[in-house]
């Protein structure tokens, strides 16, 4: 049996995402259609158990790091006890957390009692009206207080996602990356990307990146490369001269990473992605507590990964070589 997670690009995978489950609290309008989902019934949900087991499997393989994603994440009721869980299996170096920041204020220091070491908070605008439309319903000032109490607590490096969209946030760029003048948080901007987009209808709304560093030379301030930020697997980093905080680019649609790739997905009903836009899918669910299936199960998933995905493609109308994935974003988890 081979020992370590390689795909048949040669490329090594010591990242896990694990969508804990498909349900989220919120509905943001690229994420999730606005008459909600059929979710996925509980009993085909894994458990914390069977997530920490397939976590000590694959730290054996070689898997340092895990990101928690969901849907939300911490609509789980046993999430702490996922992180603690996952935090005790041998090899686990960094417990990550993505979520939409609502719930976070209230969990964030039993979290990091449990081992948890840093989140990321999605955050698309500033503004209550705007926030509340793109989320339908939510509201900003819960996640703003979220992001202070992560502060002070120390879960860092902080990092807020913000998916830019024509036409909806992209004239909140400069407000952002004012926010990572005076404070220690690192905004990521982000491509809007056609996951399980069943339309083409998120053409007219993505826009690319450079849109960024045009608006900071518009403003005169000084761009510099930005240190490695922990964990940045996607992101391109730069910070503004003298600031306390930093910002990153992450465009997979018109600049793939994919030669970097270093990810595998685990769905919250046991399926397991090895890209994120492909539709190819594998239930482990049923291997689980059978360690040398699980393993064979994984390596196959890498044996089919493919070399990269076609967004760029899906963009112009191109034909993809293989079969897009259909699922949600809320379903995958990022
Ligand atoms: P760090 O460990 O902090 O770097 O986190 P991350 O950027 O990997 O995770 P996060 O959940 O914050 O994701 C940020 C954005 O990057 C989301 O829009 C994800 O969908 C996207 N993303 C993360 N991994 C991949 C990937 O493998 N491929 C593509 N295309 N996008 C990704
Ligand atoms: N394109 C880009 N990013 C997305 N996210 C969710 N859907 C999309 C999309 N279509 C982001 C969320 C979250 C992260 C996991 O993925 O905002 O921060
Ligand atoms: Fe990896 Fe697929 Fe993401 Fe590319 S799109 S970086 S291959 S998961």
């Amino acid at each position: 049996m081979k020992d370590k997670l390689k795909d048949s690009f040669g490329r090594v995978h010591d990242y896990l995402r694990i969508s804990v489950t498909d349900r989220c609290n919120l509905r943001c309008v690229y994420c999730m259609p606005e008459e909600g989902m059929v979710f996925e019934p509980s009993e085909n949900i894994l458990t914390a158990t069977e997530i920490a087991s397939v976590v000590r499997v694959l730290a054996e393989l070689g898997v340092r790091k895990i990101r928690l994603t969901g849907g939300e994440p911490l609509v789980r009721k046993d999430i702490v006890d996922i992180v603690s869980m996952i935090s005790d299996v041998q090899g686990i170096e960094d417990i990550a957390l993505t979520t939409n920041g609502i719930f976070l204020g209230q969990k964030a220091a039993d979290l990091k009692k449990a081992g948890l070491t840093r989140v990321n908070i999605s955050l698309d605008s500033l503004r209550a009206d705007r926030f509340s439309f793109i989320t339908r319903g939510g509201t900003v000032k819960r996640v703003l207080q979220s992001i202070d109490i992560c502060e002070k607590l120390d879960l860092t490096p902080l990092k807020l996602n913000v998916v830019l969209m024509k036409g909806i946030n992209d004239d909140e760029i400069l407000d952002f990356l004012e926010m990572s003048l005076s404070r220690a948080i690192q905004i990521r901007f982000i491509e809007y990307m056609p996951i399980g987009h069943q339309t083409d209808s998120w053409k007219s709304s993505y826009m690319p990146l450079s849109h960024v560093l045009e608006q900071c030379e518009g403003k005169g301030w000084e761009v510099e490369a930005s240190e490695h930020i922990y964990g940045n697997g996607p992101a391109e980093n730069y910070r503004i001269k003298g600031a306390k905080g930093s910002f990153g680019l992450i465009h997979p649609v018109s600049d793939h990473f994919c030669e970097a790739c270093n990810r595998l997905r685990l769905m919250a009903d046991g399926s397991i992605k090895s890209c994120l836009y492909w539709s190819d899918e594998r239930n482990v669910r049923k291997y689980i507590g059978d360690d040398q299936a699980l393993k064979e199960m994984f390596f196959k998933a890498l044996g089919d990964k493919p070399k990269n995905h076609e967004m760029a493609q899906a963009l112009n109308d191109e034909r993809q070589t293989h079969t897009p994935t259909l699922r949600r974003m809320s379903q995958i988890g990022g």
